[in-house]
């Protein structure tokens, strides 16, 4: 089975992260899925963004749950790096599998949170998906372990994915015990020990972030599911090469 190539916030080593603009390059740079960050506005909607606050990636400033999806979409994302591009605005989750929706793409969604989960994320996201014919095509990620646990309960056909910044025993045994597909497991913690080890758990492995060309030949050798990576061109060339 050939590791999938999954776009980090779509293709966001060149265009603006976590924008249709950069699902749409992914898509066109053949990437096999694409790695998304979900958050919650003030008024209830799930909506595609990586930090707490709009103040990195946008000219304004404040919380994303503390803004209105009007209020987030009148506000341009930033683009340092292709100023020829069409500007981009924050994209709800609604839009971009609107978008998704008919093409062969893997989505993988992350809940992003903090300690406490913020107020039904997880049930929006899951209500959202009911809505689209894509549940085959998706994995639900999450560091936080309560979202894994309650998006399998809310609907447990739906693949899951427990991130882990670091890799032990305890950790696996924790995906098992929550019911997840998946470990996502940070470069760091990719090596032939921790890959026996999760599938010793029968569980399946993407690895993120990899962006350096060595370091993803090295983890297409390990054989992993997936690699989510800024740079889907690079990955596909060295997949096109071996
Ligand atoms: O899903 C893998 C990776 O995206 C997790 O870290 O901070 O890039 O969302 P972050
Ligand atoms: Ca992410």
């Amino acid at each position: 089975m050939r590791t999938l190539n999954l776009a980090h916030r779509g293709f966001s080593g060149r265009y603006p992260e976590n924008t249709l603009l950069a699902f749409e390059k992914a898509y066109e740079a053949g990437a096999d899925g694409i790695e998304l960050d979900v958050r919650m506005s003030k008024d209830g909607q799930a909506v595609i963004f990586h930090d707490e606050t709009i103040d990195r990636l946008t000219s304004g400033t404040g919380k994303v749950n503390e803004l209105t999806v009007k209020e987030l979409q009148a506000i341009p994302i930033t683009n340092p790096l292709q100023s020829d591009q069409k500007q981009q605005y924050i994209p709800t989750l609604k839009e971009y599998l609107s978008w998704v929706q008919g093409k062969a793409l893997l989505t993988n969604i992350e809940l992003k949170s903090k300690d406490e989960l913020e107020d039904g994320l997880e049930m929006q996201v899951v209500s959202i998906i009911r809505q689209f014919d894509l549940e085959e095509n998706l994995i639900i990620s999450s560091f936080n372990s309560k979202y894994i646990q309650r998006v399998k309960h809310f609907m447990p056909s739906l693949k899951t994915a427990l991130l882990l910044h670091s890799c032990t025993e305890k950790s696996i045994q924790l995906a098992d015990d929550l019911n997840a597909d998946y470990i996502h497991l940070k470069k760091g913690s990719l090596n032939p020990r921790n890959i026996l080890m999760a599938k010793g758990f029968g569980l399946l492995i993407n690895t993120w972030t990899v962006n350096e060309v060595d370091d993803l030949k090295t983890a297409n050798r390990l054989g992993v599911n997936g690699i989510i990576t800024d740079y889907p061109d690079r990955l596909k060339t060295i997949q096109a090469d071996q």
